[in-house]
């Protein structure tokens, strides 16, 4: 039986479409399956490829905050998530910090990816932080999600250099490039832990 995965993204939406490329023809191709893709932003373009892909997508109600979903709205998410059947929350560009009515319904099974190698520059534009700091390399991680912002244990990472004449986008893009083989992977081998397949 697949894992079955719950995406969620404010953005563009390029982890999750190496995540479904891997499940139709990749590393995940019968160990994981997309069984919801929902977004707080009802224009972001990952509800768009959800529905170029054919798959269950859901916009959720519009916030009065912009870092967090008010409790409400967090819950129905929620029950949106247990109702597909998700075994796993996979965070792929969601903007918003989770709070208790997610991480208590899914604890241990909330996993993200952040464009460092964490623990170093945790937070917003962590490809910024790290061509601020002068440091020669950077990466990406995937890592469970709990209650510490960027801080639960780590699951996988994979290490980006930085080169001369970088600047915020080009370093931004090759980051993007490890972030889109790493997410498989990491889901690939949980698939396997989590008894899935
Ligand atoms: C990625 O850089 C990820 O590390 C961060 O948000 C970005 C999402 O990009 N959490 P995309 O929407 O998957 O293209």
């Amino acid at each position: 039986m697949p894992l079955k995965l719950a995406v969620l993204g404010s953005g563009k939406g390029s982890n999750f479409v190496a995540i479904q490329k891997a499940i139709l023809s990749g590393i995940l191709a019968g160990k994981a399956q997309v069984v919801l893709v929902a977004s707080d932003h009802a224009d972001a373009g990952i509800l768009d490829r959800a529905r170029e892909f054919g798959l269950p997508w859901e916009a959720l109600p519009q916030s009065a905050f912009k870092t967090k979903l008010e409790p409400e709205i967090e819950a129905g998410l929620a029950s949106s998530i247990r109702r597909a059947g998700a075994d796993l929350v996979v965070l792929a560009g969601y903007m918003r910090v989770l709070k208790a009515p997610l991480l208590e319904a899914f604890p241990e099974r909330i996993v993200n990816i952040h464009p460092s190698l964490l623990p170093a520059f945790k937070g917003l534009e962590a490809w910024k932080q790290a061509l601020a700091a002068g440091v020669p390399e950077t990466g990406c991680t995937v890592h469970w999600v709990n209650v510490d912002l960027d801080g639960g244990d780590v699951l996988g990472r994979e290490r980006v250099p930085i080169l001369p004449g970088d600047t915020p986008e080009t370093l931004h893009a090759r980051i993007h490039e490890a972030e889109h083989r790493l997410y498989p992977a990491v889901i690939a081998r949980l698939a396997v832990e989590l008894g899935k397949v």
